[in-house]
């Protein structure tokens, strides 16, 4: 079970949950923006490119206040390029920069990915689409393994044994570099400054002198670096070391930091039973909605989660599946229908992966500022989104 990294309910504990329908995401723009103007002051401290990974928090309603901040967006393949492009997440004509890396393309696919990046990335020297990708004047960039396991987990841990992200740097050869613009590494999951830090010492160790052939060298995601406990000024240190030592561009791809404790999804109790323990039944789904908690596995925290409460329920989400079951929470009064509950920390990795498993309703999305108080849904989504996607 990973650690729930929420750093609490912040603003969200002055938010109302009966002003939403369930289920919804309500997302906090002031709060995206405090993420963003720290990501801004790593960007400028240490004149590194700061890249918006889209497969993390794809919110293109906030377009213009991620363009403010950020230098582009990271894609993993054609629709989240044509995403960042189409709707103002990494505009062209404002010069804002478009990475893409798949493990593979696809040849129906290439040549308008090569149309909408600046950078494209691959897994190996001989991957489809260098020559296509060199013949259209993109930069191209190889994505490596350092083969250094600094994660929690082997299941987010691109260093893992038999782990297919990336060439494995004890394979790499002279010859095989010439070939890029770029080096491209990605070896972190929600981890501090220490574990980037040992990486880049294992690849510099790896490859020394030849890294002074490359034009830049993006670090990837997984840097907490918004949270309050991250050593931003060792990761700044190092970016302006790295740039200065091999004259290169340095790049970050952060998700998770950009949309830290920005974001809730609210549920009602649909009805409570006692099976031994004490359950209360939501309208939200683990499964359907917030899929990590499955998947990772890991325990969100909830808004008001009392250690000591009297009464204690496992809150369990709408479908069929045994497991989907958010986690087991203590409240200082029994809960009923009608009751409201929020999970804390819910903007990433969630609205990108959402799925209508058992015919359960996706949530409706929510902005909210927290300085003015400003609500407005967004986006509601009905049977058809269902039934679209079946045949
Ligand atoms: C290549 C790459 N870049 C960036 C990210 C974003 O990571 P995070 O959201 O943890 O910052 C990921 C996440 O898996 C990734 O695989």
């Amino acid at each position: 079970m990973l650690p729930t990294q929420s750093g609490g309910p912040g603003a969200f504990d002055q938010f109302d949950l009966n002003r939403v329908p369930t289920p919804c995401y309500v997302v906090d723009v002031e709060k995206i923006r405090s993420n963003l103007e720290v990501l801004r002051a790593i960007a400028d401290r240490s004149g590194a490119n700061l890249l918006l990974a889209l497969k993390a928090f794809s919110m293109w309603s906030l377009s213009e206040l991620i363009e403010e901040y950020l230098d582009g967006c990271c894609a993993s393949g054609l629709w989240e390029a044509r995403l960042a492009r189409e709707k103002g997440l990494a505009e062209k004509s404002k010069s804002k920069i478009l990475s893409t890396y798949s493990p593979a393309y696809r040849s129906t696919e290439i040549n308008e990915i090569c149309s909408l990046s600046d950078h494209l990335i691959f897994n190996h020297p001989g991957s489809f689409g260098v020559k296509q990708a060199s013949e259209a004047g993109v930069s191209v960039g190889l994505r490596i393994n350092p083969e250094i396991s600094l994660g929690h987990d082997p299941k987010y841990d691109p260093s893992a044994e038999n782990s297919r992200l990336g060439y494995p740097i004890s394979h790499l050869s002279e010859e095989q570099i010439s070939g890029f613009d770029g080096l491209h590494f990605h070896n972190l999951c929600e981890q501090n400054f220490s574990p980037l830090d040992k990486t880049w010492r294992k690849v510099e160790k790896d490859l020394g002198n030849r890294l002074n052939q490359f034009d830049w060298v993006n670090m990837g995601g997984g840097h907490h670096c918004t949270r309050e406990d991250y050593d931003r000024d060792g990761l700044i240190n190092l970016l302006v070391e790295v740039s200065k030592k091999y004259n290169v561009q340095t790049y970050l791809e952060p998700g998770e930091a950009v949309a830290l404790d920005a974001g809730i999804l609210v549920g009602e109790v649909l009805d409570t039973m006692n099976a031994d323990k004490d359950h209360a039944l939501l309208d939200v789904s683990a499964t359907c909605h917030a899929p990590d908690v499955i998947e990772a596995p890991y325990r969100p925290a909830l808004m008001g989660d009392l250690d000591k409460g009297e009464y204690r329920y496992l809150l369990g989400g709408s479908s069929c599946l045994t497991a989907d079951c958010f986690g087991e929470y203590g409240f200082d009064k029994k809960l009923k229908r009608g009751d409201r509950v929020a999970f804390l920390d819910q903007a990433h990795y969630t609205m990108v992966k959402t799925n209508t498993f058992n015919g359960v309703p996706l949530p409706s999305i929510a902005l909210w500022n927290s300085k003015t108080d400003e609500l407005s849904i967004i986006k509601k989504f009905g049977y058809e989104e269902f039934e679209n996607r079946l045949s």
